[in-house]
């Protein structure tokens, strides 16, 4: 398969779900968790050239720069427009004061290369001091009690500048979500959560045959046997609990 040939999916067109404010969001994204800096630049041009339009991308991340030149390689082709891309990023639990969260977008959009993201979402709803570790080993010591309300409110600055198309969360717990929509003006549209199955996924990986085949699903259906068996590989557990901050105000599990 060429890597340069830009085309719209393996079995036709990404598909989308409609998000609430009428934005459409492509249901398969390439996750980008631990991509190394020296892969996800190609990881990211190659997954885009076999047809995904969503990249999630954090700030914590730490390699939204690559992230950015694999994006911009490919736009600059030609072939595609930057609105048939769906990128996502994430503001970091130390930057949850209201005055930091427009600056912060300003930084990952000057690192992706772009003017705008489609959405942003608080990554976790508990915040840590500027000043602290992004992840902080000292206990309450490092803990900002900033309310994830306050946070919000230059989330919404974030749509009202054009910065971001959307806004979200993401570890957020039912109550939390309850809270936050009652006193909110934009509503958050999406709450990234750790699931086995949900209406989007995003699966990370810098190897080809396997961004390909984490593609390659828009034709496949899961029989009783197939949730039986995965149902049956549940071990209600997380992979990333963050426990170390549970006892966190707005710690969420
Ligand atoms: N909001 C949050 O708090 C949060 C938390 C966790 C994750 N996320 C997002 O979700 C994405 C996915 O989560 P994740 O990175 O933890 O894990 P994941 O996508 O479940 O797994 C990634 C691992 O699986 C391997 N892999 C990928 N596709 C495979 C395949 N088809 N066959 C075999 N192995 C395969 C990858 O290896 P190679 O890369 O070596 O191929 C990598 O080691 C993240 O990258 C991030 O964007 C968000």
């Amino acid at each position: 398969m060429s890597e340069t040939k830009v085309f719209k999916g393996l079995n036709g067109l990404s598909k989308t779900v409609k998000l609430n404010n009428g934005y459409e969001m492509p249901t398969v994204g390439l996750g980008t968790y631990k991509s190394q800096a020296g892969e996800v630049e190609e990881a990211v041009k190659y997954a885009i050239g076999i047809g995904y339009r969503h990249v999630d991308c954090a700030w914590f991340y730490k390699n939204e720069r690559e992230v950015g030149v694999g994006i911009k390689a490919r736009l600059d082709e030609g072939v595609l427009k930057r609105e048939d891309l769906f990128i996502v990023t994430k503001l970091w639990n130390n930057f949850h004061d209201k005055k930091s969260v427009v600056p912060k977008l300003r930084e990952s959009l000057e690192f992706l290369q772009l003017e705008y993201i489609d959405l942003f979402l608080i990554h976790w709803p508990f915040g840590f001091k500027e000043t602290a570790d992004n992840l902080p080993t000292d206990g309450a010591a490092s803990y900002s009690d900033v309310d994830y309300l306050e946070t919000w409110e230059g989330m919404e600055e974030c749509v009202n500048l054009e910065l971001t198309k959307s806004i979200g969360v993401s570890n957020f717990n039912k109550e939390q979500i309850d809270r936050l929509v009652k006193n909110c003006t934009i509503k958050p549209v999406v709450n990234q959560i750790e699931v086995s199955l949900g209406i989007g996924v995003i699966p990370k990986s810098v190897t080809k045959t396997r961004i390909l085949e984490n593609f390659d699903i828009f034709d496949l259906e899961l029989d009783s046997e197939d949730i039986a068996y995965l149902d049956s590989c549940n071990k209600n557990m997380r992979i990333s609990p963050m426990s170390a901050y549970a006892d966190h105000k707005y710690y969420p599990f």
